[in-house]
């Protein structure tokens, strides 16, 4: 759809849409950019409070993946007519701004229109100085790749929604993506990492791709060292992969190779489709240790996935090991 868009041709637009990045930044003075993004969805959980809190985090996510300070947000909403939905729009509503009175984010405004389907998310302006934007360019040769939430969101919506999983799944999937990127996007700008995205629709591979496309490498990546969602793949054996998942599988192939010992469920799950990921950072491998470390020591997730090899050579951005 982006390509649509007229060139950029205003110097001030620091990152615009040609690299696939998570967000734009526009050039205020030498020392202030500004970093814009947008996300809203349609409920991704039953319960009105979480969907709310997961859409905040989710918007918020493309701020801290750039490496930028989220400073204020706008509301976004779409909603039936009906009056017997207010409850549960006051319940999304409550759930967003407790999420982003957490995150520091002012809530100044927003829009709201009528919808059969509701809708919610934010609009989200952040702050950043000029040199220090981490956009998807910079992975460089010999960066190690680490990841902060486990992956298998996508497939677990769909098991909620046909019925399929315990409370206790629900509970630790929505705790998941309802947790801020913020620590984990802090820690990084104080270890010093090349740079970071999240991972979001496109699944780990969709979003790996596009760093590695606009930084001209390809990566290595350990399919058994990857945090997997245990029930996600037990839900991959009852046939409940999302339409999201199985559109990525096609449109990712051709750039990624397997190794015979990785196993179906677990190419599905690397194209799985996420809601409010984790981030995936590239690091200078000599620091590695220190960002896992940091990250471990404050409780978060921060798995090391696998490594950028080499500089592009042919289609081929992704290779999978076991
Ligand atoms: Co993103
Ligand atoms: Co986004």
């Amino acid at each position: 759809m982006l390509g649509q868009l007229p060139p950029i041709t205003d110097p001030n637009v620091l990152v615009g849409y040609a690299n696939a990045d998570d967000a734009g930044v526009y050039r205020i003075t030498d020392d202030i950019a500004v970093v814009l993004t947008t996300d809203f969805f349609t409920p991704i959980v039953d319960d009105p409070y979480w969907f709310g809190a997961i859409a905040a985090a989710n918007a918020l996510s493309d701020v801290y993946a750039m490496g930028a300070r989220p400073l204020a947000a706008l509301n976004i909403a779409m909603f039936p007519a009906q009056p017997g939905f207010f409850p549960s729009l006051k319940e999304i509503m409550h759930g967003g701004i407790d999420k982003m009175a957490e995150a520091g984010v002012s809530i100044i405004g927003g829009h709201t229109i009528r919808d059969k389907e509701p809708k919610f998310g934010f609009a989200v302006l952040g702050v950043i100085h000029p040199g220090k934007i981490l956009d998807n360019s910079r992975a460089r040769v010999g960066d190690a790749i680490v990841l902060t939430k486990k992956i298998g969101t996508g497939i677990i919506s769909t098991g909620v929604k046909a019925g399929l999983c315990s409370d206790g799944v629900i509970r630790e999937f929505t705790s998941s993506m309802a947790m801020l990127n913020r620590r984990a996007s802090e820690i990084m700008l104080e270890v010093g990492v090349s740079t970071a995205t999240d991972v979001t629709g496109f699944g780990l591979i969709g979003h790996l791709n596009e760093v590695l496309t606009a930084s001209r490498c390809r990566a290595r990546i350990f399919s058994g060292q990857v945090p997997f969602f245990e029930e996600a793949e037990r839900l991959i054996g009852l046939n409940k992969v999302p339409g999201g998942t199985i559109a990525n599988i096609k449109s990712f192939s051709s750039y990624v190779t397997f190794s015979e010992g990785v196993s179906d469920p677990e190419r599905i799950l690397l194209n799985d489709a996420q809601t409010s990921g984790g981030l995936l950072i590239f690091v200078p491998a000599g620091k590695k240790e220190i960002l896992i470390g940091a990250m471990q020591s404050e409780g978060l997730l921060a798995a090391y996935i696998g490594d950028v090899t080499g500089e592009l050579k042919d289609d081929i951005h992704i290779h999978v090991e076991k």
